[in-house]
């Protein structure tokens, strides 16, 4: 029922002409892909040239970031408007901005409402730390995150949204969530959440993403959950044989 999203997120990673050289293997390797929707996620400085690149490519391109504010006196920022010249989705809430940019849910809501009104699709991430898994507040801190990072959000169409979970713990350190326990938190809090504020049908098209230390010889796992719908992959997403070893996992 839900097309499967495969999501690149390169982070502070590849100038551009290294961004081009593995988007040329992407191209090659996606040619013949209609099950599986493929995004990446470089940075601000690869945007506009990727953009071109994949002008008859079925790849989607994504930001990592946006501005809350519209435009105007913001040294260093990127509006959504900026943004969303090249790209139809845009990474807001991840775990890094959160930890080291001390972004907020209040301020993600802010961001969250300045893409949809820019026209893009927003990959939403939330995520518990490993100590708030241990002391069993995960859920409630998912929960939590999804309320206060989509309050006051109209959402008319599913495809205008896109929920990625990550846990923390699992970001970046090879130690990935067990398929079951991510299936059983996606389907017992992520959704039943998303249903709370728009409603059990909307909730049911939304696709929910894992992420953290997914890598070709995992992602299976994930996707043979019913209730995860494609990655968010880090490191992975570097490299175009991993990238593209994860893609086939999916299709
Ligand atoms: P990772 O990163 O795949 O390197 O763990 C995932 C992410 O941060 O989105």
């Amino acid at each position: 029922m839900r097309k499967p999203l495969i999501a690149g997120n390169w982070k502070m990673n590849k100038t551009e002409s290294e961004g081009i050289s593995l988007v040329r293997k992407l191209i090659q390797g996606v040619k013949s892909l209609t099950t599986v929707d493929v995004l990446i996620c470089p940075p601000f400085t690869s945007l506009s040239q990727l953009n071109k690149l994949l002008v008859s490519s079925p790849i989607l391109l994504g930001a990592q970031n946006i501005s809350e504010h519209k435009s105007g006196a913001f040294t260093g920022e990127i509006s959504a408007d900026m943004a969303a010249e090249f790209c139809t989705h845009v990474i807001l809430g991840h775990s890094e901005r959160r930890a080291f940019y001390g972004e907020t849910d209040e301020l993600i809501n802010l961001k969250v409402t300045a893409a949809l009104n820019a026209g893009m699709i927003p990959v939403l991430c939330v995520g518990e730390q490993l100590e708030e898994r241990e002391s069993g507040g995960a859920a409630s801190v998912i929960a939590g995150q999804l309320q206060a990072g989509l309050e006051g959000v109209h959402l008319p169409d599913p495809d205008l949204m896109v929920i990625a979970y990550e846990p923390v713990w699992a970001i970046g350190s090879g130690l990935s969530a067990s398929a079951e326990d991510t299936g059983d938190l996606i389907g017992g809090v992520i959704r039943p959440t998303l249903s709370g504020l728009w409603g059990e049908i909307i909730s049911q098209k939304i696709r929910i993403l894992y992420g953290g230390s997914v890598n070709p010889g995992n992602a299976r796992g994930f996707f043979t959950q019913s209730e995860i719908d494609g990655a968010l992959v880090g490191g992975a997403s570097l490299s175009a044989d991993n990238f593209l070893g994860i893609i086939e996992q999916a299709t």
